[in-house]
């Protein structure tokens, strides 16, 4: 998950080390050096903390000044010695680091197999070594442009080779690389932090670009192959506002992730023609499939959330009966379950307790057990039978909201790839949401260039003790995660109510001046949504709504409305849901509230 670089005069082992260090706040598995002096090419790499890389670098002669260095994140190939960065290529005089998903390295890999090459590791990164060595006439940087022009996927890769021991040579797709500048000796990174110690003097690199970073000279290349001169960027910000990319809270910064997550989440799930759902990690037989007749979906927090928005979606399309139960609950409840119950559990760490207990009861019931989660090789992911990793990459603040929104992208897809098996669905309404869902993370993107509303909203409101939210349907499940956002962040009292339900009891703690947020993006519910919004205005609440684009009429009910670009029904949870993580985040901010770090909570919960 981070990447380091150096050339320069000075020992590159230990300032790769400090660097790694530097990103280790973007969590990782494993970390690895590799390093050039006159006895070659020198790789050493280790699961786990970077104390073990340290520990087995001790001692070790430090004069190499050319070298590479990881920390992974798995995604292709569990966290292992063999999978750790860098990798080598077979004649092992290339060694390479990768941040970032190779989506055809099967394809790369069997073409390179039947050539000869051997491959050790089960990763996606291992093609690159290889093919640049396939590619090498005499010019490291010839052979890392013919390469990536056969990669498709994202990544920043820095390479190395004995034959030309005096650089680096690094290109970037879709994932951060920038180069820092020393005297006699230059830096790569994936992430300023790392650099900080060394320099406040980089270059921004552009997708394509090829850095060839030498002692005393960086060549950038673009992706036509012509040398391009960069401004320097100064960086004005310390260590700990550069970890967090320039955004005051790790929090915003993972709301901010979120269109680039549910890219990831969905890169390589839709078939090229766009009919079908394709779910490498489920082995179910079609029989299996059919033979389900009922799903549990359980889980905590967050992620319980996303389970309510995956019983209402997969009810809808798959028309099997969908419970959804808090793990902590279900684990004592004597549950219902057997070999014909799918059990969904969904855990972005994968390492919660009750959701642990919860899967292992299941399977003890015999039922098959599908997880969901954020952490490769995580408990929950290898005690399942079955898997759906979201990529939203490391989440570190405590509220949840990248893993929430790439939770219920699993969700979907669960649910398509059920009702491609059982024919719920006709293809053409397969294929309706299947290109909704490709288009949503730019449609996320334009939900997060309108934040001013609700900062606006923030600001005023933020002395509130109580809110409400409300919706019916699938904004019903939406509003449940949006209160539990200002619960936790800001410590405002937040209910989520059914809408519908409001006559039965909550109406009564309705007074003037109460914020309600009111969410009515459900086309087939929305005139009783506006119902139930004259209803708490006719006791003077404070109400914002969130509605679909072209659904006006709210206006004429609420104080303000957001409106979410328009969507498949199914689809809005995604986009309604971030406004509502923008509005936690601001009325916590304008409380003073620590915002990454609410007090009593943690990340993951590992106790019962
Ligand atoms: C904790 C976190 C929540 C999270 C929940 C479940 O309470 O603070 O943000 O939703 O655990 O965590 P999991 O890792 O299982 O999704």
């Amino acid at each position: 998950c981070g990447v380091v670089g150096y050339v320069g005069s000075s020992p590159a082992t230990p300032i790769i080390l400090d660097g790694l260090k530097k990103l280790e706040y973007r969590g990782y598995d494993s970390s690895g050096v590799a390093v050039l002096d006159k006895d070659g090419l020198k790789v050493e790499k280790k699961m786990g903390r970077l104390a073990e890389l340290e520990k087995v670098l001790a001692g070790r002669e430090l004069d190499a000044t050319v070298g590479i260095g990881h920390t992974r994140w798995a995604t292709h190939g569990r966290p292992s010695d063999v999978n750790a960065h860098p990798h080598t290529s077979n004649d092992g005089k290339i060694a390479v680091v990768h941040n970032g998903i190779i989506e055809n390295y099967l394809q790369l890999r069997e073409w390179l197999t039947s050539r000869g090459h051997v491959f050790k590791s089960e990763t996606d990164t291992e093609v690159i070594p290889h093919l640049i060595e396939h590619f090498y006439k005499g010019d490291l940087v010839e052979a890392v442009q013919k390469t990536v022009s056969h990669l498709e996927g994202s990544y920043a890769i820095m390479a190395i080779s004995v034959d030309q021991p005096d650089r680096i040579v690094a290109v970037r797709q879709d994932m951060p690389l920038v180069v820092g500048l020393g005297e006699g000796e230059n830096f790569l990174a994936s992430d300023i932090p790392a650099l900080l110690k060394y320099t406040r003097n980089c270059y921004l690199l552009n997708d394509g670009d090829v850095v060839e970073l030498r002692a005393d000279q960086v060549v950038i290349r673009d992706i036509t192959g012509k040398i391009v001169q960069k401004e320097i960027f100064k960086v004005t910000w310390d260590a700990e506002e550069a970890e967090k990319g320039g955004y005051d809270h790790f929090m915003l910064k993972e709301i901010h992730e979120q269109p680039r997550a549910l890219r990831d989440t969905l890169k390589g799930r839709i078939s090229h023609k766009g009919d079908k759902v394709i779910l490498e990690e489920i082995n179910m037989t079609p029989e299996q499939i059919k033979g389900i007749k009922k799903i549990v979906i359980t889980a905590c927090g967050t992620a319980y959330h996303a389970g309510l928005v995956g019983k209402y979606v997969i009810e809808q399309l798959v028309r099997i009966p969908v419970e959804v139960d808090i793990a902590s609950e279900f684990r004592y409840r004597d549950p219902i379950i057997d070999k014909d119950t799918l059990v969904v559990v969904v855990s972005q760490s994968g390492e919660t307790a009750d959701t642990l207990a919860a899967l292992r009861e299941a399977r003890r019931r015999g039922a098959r057990v599908v997880a969901v989660t954020n952490v490769i090789a995580s408990s929950v992911a290898r005690e399942a039978d079955d898997i759906i990793y979201t990529w939203a990459g490391p989440e570190i603040s405590v509220a949840s909201t990248k893993a929430y929104t790439t939770q219920l992208v699993a969700m979907y897809l669960l649910a398509l790839y059920l009702a491609q098996h059982r024919n719920t669905l006709a293809a053409g309404n397969i294929k309706e949401i299947l290109s909704e869902l490709k288009s949503i993370y730019a449609k996320a993107q334009e939900v997060l260039d309108n934040v001013e509303p609700i900062r606006e909203f923030a600001k005023q409101y933020h002395k509130a003790e109580d809110t409400f939210f409300i919706g019916r349907g699938l904004d019903y499940a939406v509003a449940l995660e949006g209160s539990l956002k200002l619960k936790e962040i800001s410590y405002i009292h937040a209910e989520a109510y059914a809408a519908g339900e409001l006559k039965h009891g909550t109406l009564a703690l309705i007074v003037e001046n109460i914020p309600v947020i009111a969410l009515a993006t459900q086309q087939s519910l929305f005139e009783k949504m506006v119902s139930n919004i004259k209803e708490v205005k006719a006791r003077d609440a404070r109400v914002i709504a969130l509605a679909m684009e072209g659904h006006t009429e709210v206006e004429k009910v609420a104080d303000q409305v957001i409106y979410i670009p328009k969507t498949h029904p199914v689809l809005a949870p995604i986009l309604t849901v971030i406004p509502l993580q923008l509005l936690a985040y601001y009325m916590a901010v304008n409380r003073g509230c620590d915002v990454d770090k609410p007090r009593n909570l943690a990340k993951s919960v590992t106790v019962e």
